[in-house]
């Protein structure tokens, strides 16, 4: 396995997309990371493929991921929306991790809706909240730009002064409140899983500031970030990660707790493609 991309690689993958996506030019792209992508099973779409017929993108094989892009046309946004994500953890490399990145860019858009499921860090979290990614840390010492300087993703050092939107972050924060939904800022720690964390590991992070860890996401935005694509990320916790509440940790828990949080997920998923971008 490469760790880093030869350029006919997604040009394979941008070959199996058909020319009427191109036509439609999304200009705001999604990613519903665990449990997000259920509050798109009932809007309307225009068209739809299966990530497992893209070259290089593959089935995700993580249980409730649905593998499966959307057009959407909210009337105020042309959404591409990816419901379900690629995990490092897979163990396919950083390709289908970044792919939906690399998909967007060469459709044309220019601002992303990075979703995820997480543990909370930070005890005055709750199952069921949700937050507004302000800032990251990267844990794994693993980055999806090394390698060679990839045509079309910037430098070979990209500032990260500002991964996360500050005014799309507002804004999103704003839609929230008037929705009634609590959305408080949150800083996130990526780790490469597939393991939950140790006890000693999230006590680490709560010294660095974190408020909530988990699987995905970073590698997303560092490549957005670098393409210069504006982003807005959204947590929902899912459970107290490791040593907070003391109790074990499952899969099953985080479906559960989004299945809850579900019709608020919903809104802002719906509010960020109507009002945020
Ligand atoms: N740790 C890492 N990833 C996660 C967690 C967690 O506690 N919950 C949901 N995704």
């Amino acid at each position: 396995m490469k760790n880093y991309f030869e350029k006919e690689y997604f040009d394979a993958a941008f070959a199996a997309i058909p020319a009427s996506w191109r036509e439609f030019a999304p200009t705001v792209g999604v990613i519903l990371g665990s449990g997000w992508g259920q509050t798109l099973l009932d809007k309307p779409y225009a068209a739809s493929i299966p990530y497992a017929s893209i070259p290089g993108y593959g089935a995700s094989t993580v249980v409730g991921h649905a593998g499966e892009m959307r057009l959407i046309d909210t009337g105020r946004s042309r959404v591409i929306a990816f419901c379900g994500r690629r995990h490092f953890y897979e163990g396919e490399g950083w390709g289908p991790v970044v792919m939906p990145i690399e998909l967007m860019r060469r459709l044309g858009v220019r601002s992303v809706l990075l979703t995820n499921a997480a543990g909370a860090v930070n005890p005055a979290l709750n199952p069921g909240d949700m937050l507004v990614i302000r800032d990251h840390v990267n844990t794994t010492g693993r980055n999806p730009l090394q390698g060679p300087v990839f045509p079309g993703w910037g430098t070979r050092f990209p500032d990260q002064s500002e991964v996360y939107s500050k005014e799309l972050g507002d804004r999103m924060q704003m839609v929230a409140k008037r929705l009634g939904i609590r959305l408080p800022d949150g800083i996130y720690a990526f780790t490469s899983g597939p393991c939950f964390e140790t006890p000693a590991e999230i006590r680490a992070y709560g010294i660095w500031g974190v408020d909530a860890v988990g699987m995905s996401t970073v590698p997303e935005a560092i490549v957005a970030n670098a393409i210069g694509m504006k982003i807005v990320a959204m947590s929902c916790i899912t459970n107290m990660a490791a040593g907070i509440a003391g109790q074990r940790l499952c899969h099953e828990e985080v479906l559960e707790a989004t299945a809850a949080a579900a019709p608020r997920m919903g809104a802002l998923v719906a509010a960020a493609m109507d009002e945020v971008f």
